[in-house]
């Protein structure tokens, strides 16, 4: 019998070359233009997968002294002497001032720049701004004209709870469809979490034991050793719970807790994305600690008695067949022992203590399936194996894979891919607006009534608090803690 398939499954191709465009950058004298959106445009353009013609326009209420010294310093090469293949990129860079009162001057840029480069793709329009500055912004490239025929991406937090991201939805709807509207959430962008996917349903070995018969808990675990690092300001306004948690956090649990797609397309993916967030109940205070970092409140830019946290644990529930009674903890915070993207599954006993031995007492680890979502992917399985030699003692052993090792082969930076992405149109990783809803339906009580913030010491794991949130034998991270692991 032939081999069930899914009906007009696309076959992936190769990457390919966009249509020659305009990109216009908002916030590009920003942080995250710096640190990944020209570095992610330049390794584009390194690969060839840049269009054969386009212009970069920078642009903001300021312009700087220097704006392509300054794209020189982010991508590390010296501006006078940096390559041909620098030379040509520098030659497409330009400045233009902009603000939301006033977008003239940029429209007419634009438009000047499509003639020059027989623009025949949507222009890109990547708005990296402030949450509370984006509904002006957008409003402004309505009226300017600047939104017809973009692909407008926008960056996360999108608002800062339910009502205002209802409102900005409803803005970017007046100005644009949503076929047009990017929103970017760069952690589904990164090759692991693309991996996940892969996985789950690529191979049959996961699925038959991908519910609450076989999983007692999941761990999504995103401790940053760095701290705000300078970014007061935006940080001020967002905090580690919409910072990460509504966002990042939630969309990797989306990734572990989905049902089977029909197919990997945008609108498959799309349909069984939504439904988790749906199903997500609404998160609780009394099964969510907050943190402050000491220290934090005497950073240039933060206020004195500031209430921001710089981390969130807290526990989500799925209410679905498959998922119900499952806890899912989530963690992230700044200023943390160490720097990890790590999603646990923890696995059922087996029935009976065949080997005998001690009863489990909570401090034994279960089997469990370990993803490390890092730039070098791997995985790995964690189980009881017997020790060689005599006897027929147990301890811990893992069945690895290790991507970088089994293919050869670099993975796409998460801001390369995803822009590379809006340029061809293909929108498999970017969220909606349903789903941004749905997520600050769920956060919503947490932003109404938070849990009392307590402080934890720079370079720690974060309120003792935190701890006590998860059963013996508690979080995975630090694996130095865990008997038997070297
Ligand atoms: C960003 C957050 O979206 O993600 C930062 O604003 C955080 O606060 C960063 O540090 C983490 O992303 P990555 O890819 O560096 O792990």
């Amino acid at each position: 019998m032939p081999e069930p398939t899914c009906a007009d499954r696309p076959q992936e191709q190769p990457a390919r070359r966009p249509a020659n465009r305009v990109l216009v950058l908002f916030g590009a004298t920003g942080d995250l233009a710096a640190r990944k959106l020209l570095p992610g445009l330049f390794r584009l353009f390194q690969l060839g997968l840049m269009p054969e013609r386009f212009a970069i326009i920078g642009s903001g209420r300021h312009a700087p002294d220097d704006f392509t010294g300054l794209v020189a310093k982010a991508l590390d090469v010296d501006p006078d002497d940096g390559g041909e293949e620098w030379e040509r990129f520098a030659a497409t860079l330009s400045f233009v001032v902009s603000s939301a009162e006033d977008g003239a001057d940029l429209a007419e840029a634009i438009i000047r720049a499509e003639a020059e480069i027989d623009a025949d793709g949507d222009r890109l329009v990547y708005l990296s701004v402030p949450p509370k500055a984006a509904p002006d912004m957008v409003a402004m490239l309505g009226r300017t004209g600047i939104a017809p025929g973009c692909a407008l991406v926008v960056e996360k937090p999108f608002g800062h709870d339910l009502a205002s991201a209802k409102a900005f939805n409803a803005t970017l709807h007046e100005v644009l469809p949503e076929e047009a509207i990017y929103r970017i959430d760069h952690f589904l962008g990164k090759e692991p979490v693309q991996n996940l996917l892969a996985l789950r349903f690529a191979n049959g070995i996961f699925e038959p034991i991908w519910n609450r018969d076989h999983i007692t808990s999941v761990q999504i675990d995103v401790p940053e050793a760095l701290d705000i690092e300078g970014r007061a300001g935006f940080y001020e306004q967002t905090g580690a719970f919409r910072d990460m948690v509504v966002t990042h956090l939630l969309q990797i649990l989306a990734v572990v807790a989905l049902e089977p797609p029909s197919r990997i397309d945008p609108e498959a993916l799309h349909r069984e994305r939504t439904k988790v967030f749906e199903s997500l109940v609404r998160l609780d205070a009394g099964r969510a600690v907050f943190g402050q970092y000491d220290g934090y409140r005497d950073s240039d830019g933060v206020a004195d008695d500031s209430q921001v946290e710089t981390f969130v644990a807290l526990e989500a529930r799925i209410d679905t067949w498959r998922w119900a009674g499952v806890p899912f903890y989530l963690r992230t915070g700044k200023a943390l022992a160490e720097g990890r993207r790590t999603v646990t599954i923890a696995f059922r006993p087996a029935p009976l203590r065949v080997f005998g031995g001690a009863a489990p007492d909570g401090s034994t680890r279960p089997s469990e399936l370990v993803l490390e979502l890092s730039d070098d992917p791997r995985a790995a399985i964690h189980v009881q194996a017997k020790v060689p030699g005599p006897g027929l003692r147990l301890g811990p052993a893992a069945f690895t894979l290790d991507v970088g090792a089994d293919f050869r082969q670099d993975g796409f930076e998460a801001y390369a891919r995803l822009l590379h992405d809006v340029m061809t149109g293909d929108r498999l990783l970017f969220t909606r607006s349903e789903q941004i809803e749905a997520l600050w339906a769920a956060a919503q009580p947490l932003l109404d009534a938070p849990p009392p913030l307590v402080s934890y010491p720079r370079g720690s794991w974060g309120p003792q608090e935190a701890q006590a949130l998860v059963p013996a034998p508690g979080w995975r991270l630090p694996e130095a803690d865990i008997a038997g692991l070297s």
